[in-house]
């Protein structure tokens, strides 16, 4: 807390509101209006919270105008080209880069953990072979509260650690569950002596058939694309992690609604919404129709993958993951995709675009990861599934955060009410 004080006066009453000011390792300096309300009988109004600093973290910083993203302070680019999302996820939990032993024992914890109890595979087969995967993973996310009580208490730090490790290493195997249940093919069970992105790789596409060989290339893209949507600061389903879990509400179900408000198109859902409307536009030729319906108010299209609550300049992700396209596309896909040579044609006229340019909209993380997903062979329909696996880890440290807060309070906003004042029931004859 610093001494300084931002004076508000009431325009009626005259009354000064002082409001103490804090100050941040990074970032806008904030007001604390908690006296407000207390002393003055207001409340702010900030729909969205898009000027609402909702909590005190130190995990992970962003600064929208210069595009810059750093979780616990080390830059996404150099974690992107040092590290892997292993030692990324140590990090963001835990707050410090590993040793080399610390690294060890942690992904020796999570290797352990990655199969499912058989009573939860069976809740797959209840689902019908068509049923979306992110309504399938969001599912039997919420049942895991249902299986494991011997982890619920949640001041225990055994407990925490044990809720932490599951989640993260069965994400990958509960999201390969539910592509092979829709491909109706069989379970492939993890195998322990693969690293984190390989094992997902094998659950996703070898059959029991016939041998299976992880591509090093799709590895290495998967690694790097979960380094990059591993955590995001108080975005829309990290938010929502933390306020379920203020309840002290079981952890896998706070993560469970985390999985809920990913899938919405203005949000994680937005990475099969691009694809779908780079399939929409169909080719350059139509570019210039489908920009101009963008920019039409009147018009409820949206260019997918673009724009950003944060970024008001390139999102850093979507920078790396553009240069990763040209890489996975040489040695996996086809070099000269035409989805990948529309994303880039589209990206080039709206950059250009005045609309684009005055609303600072840019392409942001979801723009470009669908192109590598597909060159990896993975569905549209996964897409969404493959960030929530990755940003688990973000919502998992935030939960922590959350927890370990000693003034953590549960979360209940107010509201600006615009509804009827008190009136009297009319019988149902007088109506
Ligand atoms: C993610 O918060 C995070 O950090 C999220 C995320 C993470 O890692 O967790 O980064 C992941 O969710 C990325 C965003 C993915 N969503 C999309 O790509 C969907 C398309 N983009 C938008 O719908 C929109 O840009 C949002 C939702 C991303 C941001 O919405 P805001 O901040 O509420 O901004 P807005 O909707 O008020 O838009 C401001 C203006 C509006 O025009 P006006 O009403 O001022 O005239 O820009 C326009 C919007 O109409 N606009 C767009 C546009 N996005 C905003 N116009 C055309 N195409 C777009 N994509």
């Amino acid at each position: 807390m610093t001494n300084k004080i931002y004076q508000l006066t009431h325009p009626e009453t005259g009354k000064t509101a002082s409001l103490p000011v804090r100050e941040p390792t990074l970032g806008p300096t904030v007001v604390d209006i908690g006296a407000l309300y207390r002393d003055h009988g207001l409340f702010t109004f900030d729909p969205g919270f898009a000027a609402t600093a909702s909590c005190e973290s130190a995990i992970t910083y962003i600064d929208g105008d210069e595009g810059v993203l750093l979780y616990r302070g080390y830059p996404v680019e150099q974690l992107a080209e040092n590290s892997r999302f292993i030692e990324v996820a140590y990090l963001l939990l835990y707050g410090e880069l590993p040793t080399a032993e610390q690294l060890a024992t942690f992904e020796r914890s999570i290797r352990m953990h990655t199969m499912l109890h058989e009573s939860l595979l069976r809740f797959f087969n209840g689902f019908h072979y068509n049923a979306h995967p992110m309504a399938m993973v969001t599912g039997v996310v919420a049942s895991m509260s249902a299986f494991y009580h011997d982890t619920t208490n949640i001041k225990n730090p055994a407990h925490i650690d044990i809720f932490a490790h599951r989640i993260i290493a069965k994400l990958p195997t509960i999201a390969a569950a539910a592509y092979k249940h829709s491909l109706g093919q069989p379970f492939m069970y993890p195998q322990n002596h693969l690293d984190y992105c390989s094992n997902m790789l094998h659950m996703y596409f070898a059959v029991p058939a016939e041998a299976y060989q992880v591509n090093e290339v799709a590895a290495r893209a998967l690694d790097l694309l979960f380094i990059l949507h591993a955590d995001h600061e108080q975005n829309c389903s990290t938010s929502t992690v933390r306020l379920a879990g203020s309840s002290g509400t079981n952890p896998y179900s706070a993560i469970a609604a985390g999985i809920s408000a990913l899938w919405g198109p203005a949000h994680g859902g937005a990475n099969e919404a691009v694809l779908t409307m780079l399939n929409e536009i169909g080719s350059v030729r139509n570019i210039e129709k489908f920009v101009a319906k963008a920019k039409d108010r009147d018009d409820p299209f949206r260019l997918m993958g673009f724009g950003h609550r944060v970024y008001k300049n390139f999102d850093p992700r979507a920078k790396l993951i553009r240069k990763m396209c040209h890489e996975v596309l040489e040695e996996l896909g086809d070099p000269n995709d035409p989805l990948f040579e529309l994303a880039l044609r589209l990206e080039e006229v709206a950059l250009k675009d005045d609309y684009f340019i005055e609303k600072k909209l840019y392409p942001n993380v979801d723009f470009y990861s669908g192109i590598i997903y597909r060159a990896l062979g993975i569905p549209v329909s996964m897409f969404t599934v493959m960030f929530a696996i990755a940003r688990t880890v973000g919502w998992v440290a935030h939960w922590m955060e959350m927890n370990a807060d000693p003034n953590g309070r549960i979360g209940r906003p107010r509201q600006l009410y615009t509804g009827p004042a008190q009136r009297d029931y009319v019988p149902l004859d007088a109506r």
